[in-house]
């Protein structure tokens, strides 16, 4: 069985990609120590998603792991040697981040690197694949025409 580890599982689009890939019959291990909680206060918790993977996907795996601990993230991926990486643990907020550079830069600059060398060093053939925002686009793209071709969009303009 194929294994998938999804940081962030506990997290809006974490927790999904969990769902999804069960539900294909990938063995889907997690990791998440509910940072939501300390950036966005009580309303952000996530362990209610956590117990809700727990008690939907047989087999799922839970790691209490902070992405920025960067020889815990090291050990992991050495011990699990995932098929695939799905990289969604982050600080999501952008008006947040200007209050908290530090938490926000380490969380999702420096806990990104920790898992791509992580990656590299164990997995270096392992699909990763990082969320990253719309944002650094800006609105601009919004406004560009996109056609729908067989596998994905792509600007009308080839210009583009
Ligand atoms: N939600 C959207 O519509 C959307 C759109 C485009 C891109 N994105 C991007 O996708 C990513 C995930 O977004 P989301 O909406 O699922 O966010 P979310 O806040 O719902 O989930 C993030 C999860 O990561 C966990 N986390 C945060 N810091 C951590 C750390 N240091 N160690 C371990 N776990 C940690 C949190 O506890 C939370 O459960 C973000 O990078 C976001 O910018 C989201």
């Amino acid at each position: 069985m194929k294994k998938l580890l999804v940081t962030g599982s506990s997290g809006l689009i974490g927790s999904e990609v969990c769902l999804y890939f069960a539900h294909q019959g990938w063995a889907i291990h997690g990791i998440d120590n509910n940072q939501r909680a300390i950036f966005f206060g009580p309303q952000g918790d996530t362990r209610w998603n956590q117990k809700r993977l727990a008690s939907e996907l047989k087999g799922f795996v839970h790691h209490e792991i902070d992405i920025r601990d960067r020889t815990a993230i090291l050990d992991l991926i050495d011990s699990l040697r995932p098929d695939a990486i799905v990289h969604t643990a982050a600080q999501p907020s952008h008006d947040l981040a200007a209050s908290i550079p530090f938490d926000d830069f380490e969380t999702n600059a420096v806990g990104t690197l920790n898992l791509l060398e992580a990656t590299r060093q164990f997995v270096p053939d392992a699909p990763f694949v990082h969320m990253s925002t719309n944002k650094v686009y800006g609105d601009a793209p919004n406004e560009i025409p996109m056609v729908e071709l067989a596998t994905r969009w792509d600007y009308a303009d080839s210009a583009y």
